[in-house]
């Protein structure tokens, strides 16, 4: 008896079906009122006293087993018909919406400030991150030593002082006049590194954008014009601009650009310290020293030079008050730049 419980065993958890005749097949031999296992229950007579509770238990289980494999074997079936096993997604479910990602804010800035200027015959320049001192400083007329260095908290390297973290595109001004002969027309994007305590105002890594002009005969009325036309472009057609006398190494005269920002509200009297102006960078005509510092006569050819922030404009533009907002990567803040693109 036992040794036929094993082989309807064997033999129920082998059965495969590929089609109803066969599926009926199992029925009768196993489901029907009159099936196999009907039959060994029938035997229990035969079986002794003492094993027939035993055997009673192995039955039912045979019985069950036999059940469980006849709903199995409908299923299959069901999913051979259809053509389909269960782990095939449902297409006719409605699609999850995507969720686009947008472009970083400061990149937008970038892209707009690089078109405007493209716009105006400027080529895009770029320069490397880790920089010696000469390109960074002494080229761009910061003598060894000299206390305008300190405008600047700089990283060095460790074991090479000659090596630095640049701290503004101007780095990339020197590079251009090495390599080009004027007329040169450049502006130059990029990201550059100051060794200062991260708050709402400050930041180590940020990002800026240079402008040079190297020709005959460029004055300083080019250089203003440029720049209140870039401003109408990216801030629209009613800004005002002021330049503000300045210094800085490597320009002379050097000035402060300022956008007009107004002093309606009080908020605008805050942002602008009561003045109604907001500073977006600096700007000059590059200093005869630079020029000839890079191999270009100075007797010949002038320049005009311009460097601003793009965190700087964006938070002017935007209204955006924390400069860490840039870098956090919150969504919430990200998605609200998806109009803009
Ligand atoms: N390099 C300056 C800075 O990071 C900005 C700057 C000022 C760039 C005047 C210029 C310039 O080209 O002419 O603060």
């Amino acid at each position: 008896m036992n040794e036929k419980i094993e082989t309807l065993k064997q033999e129920i958890s082998q059965y495969a079906v590929t089609n109803t005749d066969e599926l009926e097949q199992y029925r009768l031999r196993f489901i029907s009122r009159k099936n196999v296992i009907g039959d060994l229950f029938s035997e229990m007579k035969t079986v002794a006293a003492e094993e027939r509770k035993a055997m009673g238990v192995r039955l039912n289980d045979l019985k069950n087993s036999a059940q469980d494999k006849f709903k199995e074997l409908i299923a299959s079936l069901e999913d051979q018909q259809n053509g389909q096993p269960d782990d095939v997604p449902d297409l006719t479910l409605p699609p999850i919406p995507d969720s686009l990602g947008s472009i970083h804010p400061l990149t937008q800035i970038q892209n707009r400030v690089v078109e405007i200027f493209e716009q105006m015959g400027f080529n895009v320049a770029e320069g490397p991150e880790i920089e010696t001192d000469w390109h960074n400083f002494t080229a761009l007329n910061f003598p060894p030593n000299h206390p305008a260095r300190e405008m600047q908290d700089t990283f060095f390297i460790e074991k090479n002082p000659d090596i630095v973290l640049r701290t503004h595109t101007s780095s990339v001004q020197v590079r251009l006049m090495e390599s080009e002969k004027p007329p040169i027309r450049a502006i130059m994007p990029g990201r550059v590194y100051r060794n200062e305590a991260i708050s709402a105002r400050a930041h180590c890594v940020f990002h800026q954008v240079e402008g040079l002009y190297v020709d005959r005969n460029v004055s300083f009325a080019d250089l203003k014009q440029t720049l209140l036309h870039f401003a109408k472009e990216l801030f629209g057609a009613e800004t005002k601009i002021r330049l503000r006398p300045s210094y800085f190494p490597f320009t002379e005269p050097s000035a402060e650009l300022d956008i007009w920002w107004g002093t309606e509200t009080e908020a605008d009297r805050r942002v602008t310290k009561g003045t109604g102006w907001l500073e977006i960078g600096g700007c000059g005509m590059v200093d005869p020293n630079v020029l000839e510092n890079c191999g270009i006569d100075s007797e010949e050819f002038t320049g005009f030079a311009f460097g601003m922030g793009f965190e700087r404009i964006a938070m002017i533009k935007y209204q955006i008050k924390d400069l860490r907002l840039f870098t956090e990567n919150d969504v919430r803040f990200l998605k609200q730049f998806r109009a803009f693109n």
